[in-house]
């Protein structure tokens, strides 16, 4: 009897092995443990067993029914994961087109920025870069920006709390890259020769020339001797490597607090060939950048000695050399994501 159990547990693993649906393993199941199944048929025969047998083979006939009723359901639950996953050969159809995936490519204005850099590397100009959120000393105060300044208003300058709510070194969007200049000249002594891009945030209504977020690239140069003309001679050399050698560049005389001269640059406008349009404002030139020679009031608060030391610093509208390199008539554009105008460049 022991041995016909034995044989049983066999085949049942055996069929069950086999079974390739949750039918069969049904048949399985009734054609063993059911009630009028084989090992059901072997209990009824027990009371006419000898007597020494009777409890021996009663308890495998029952571990053996548990066993089985195991199997099954393990068996129940493999044909039910196997058919929830799809048969590659039917899915697959090699006659689908593919999906197309374009290429990127960096955005306009990173390029603008790359190749401004690679221009100035080749002057000996380091890369620096500063927080976007920054604190009222470092866009203000150690520039030579007084309190009272109109730019310190809300108007001009997204504050991060209320400037009733905060003390008087407050957090804030910075509103130009000027601020890399304090924190390198914090860090490091002249000579220094370094240019800083980044995103620069002011309250503007939005047009066509106006953004409320832009890209500036900050430029300072700090040694002993260094002049107006070095400016100079610096920023014409950069307009010509950017624009080629025609293009017509203007210095105007002008004001920032953190630089004494201080003068504004125009670019002759490349979009109406000086004819007057919207990005020029009808003048035939476009300002794209602030220069001067660094105030001796900035010296002092990152304690350089004012003796010795001269530099320039200039700061230029990223986004506005883009529009007149690539004859872009909408600042918006550059911000839009829209990829009709992304893929031109
Ligand atoms: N920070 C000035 C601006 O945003 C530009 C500037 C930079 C002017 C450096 C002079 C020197 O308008």
């Amino acid at each position: 009897m022991k041995e016909k159990l034995s044989k049983l547990k066999n085949q049942v693993k055996s069929n069950l092995a086999k079974a390739k649906s949750l039918d069969e393993v049904e048949q399985v199941r009734t054609k063993y443990i059911g009630r009028k199944g084989v090992i059901n048929e072997i209990i009824k025969t027990i009371p006419s067993l000898p007597p020494e047998q009777r409890s021996t083979i009663g308890k495998l006939a029952n571990e053996l029914k548990q066993e089985i009723s195991r199997w099954i359901g393990e068996t129940r639950k493999k044909i039910v994961a196997e058919e929830s996953v799809p048969d590659a050969k039917e899915t697959f159809d090699l006659s689908l087109p593919g999906k197309h995936k374009p290429y990127g490519h960096e955005h306009p204005i990173t390029q603008t920025i790359n190749e401004i850099k690679e221009i100035f590397s080749k002057l000996g100009f380091d890369v620096e870069y500063g927080p976007e959120v920054e604190l009222e000393y470092y866009n203000f105060d150690a520039l030579n920006i007084p309190a009272d300044h109109p730019s310190r208003e809300d108007f001009d300058t997204f504050y991060l709390l209320a400037r009733s709510a905060g003390g008087d070194n407050q957090l804030l969007l910075r509103s130009q890259t000027s601020t890399v200049q304090i924190r390198v000249m914090k860090e490091k002594k002249p000579p220094i020769r370094m240019i800083a891009p980044g995103k620069v945030f002011r309250p503007d209504t939005v047009d066509a020339r106006h953004a409320s977020m832009f890209h500036q690239i900050e430029g300072l140069m700090v040694d002993e001797g260094v002049s107006f003309s070095d400016l100079k001679y610096v920023l014409t050399l950069f307009a010509k490597s950017y624009f080629g050698q025609n293009i017509k560049m203007r210095f105007r005389p002008s004001f920032f607090p953190f630089t004494e001269p201080s003068a504004e640059v125009d670019i002759s406008c490349s979009i109406c060939k000086g004819k007057g349009c919207s990005v020029c404002a009808y003048s035939g030139w476009v300002e794209v950048l602030g220069a001067g020679m660094v105030d001796p009031n900035v010296f002092e608060a990152v304690d350089y000695d004012t003796e010795k030391y001269t530099g320039f610093a200039f700061g230029l509208g990223v986004e506005r050399l883009a529009m007149l390199r690539y004859g872009v008539d909408d600042i918006r554009l550059f911000l839009e994501n829209d990829m009709r105008f992304l893929s031109q460049f």
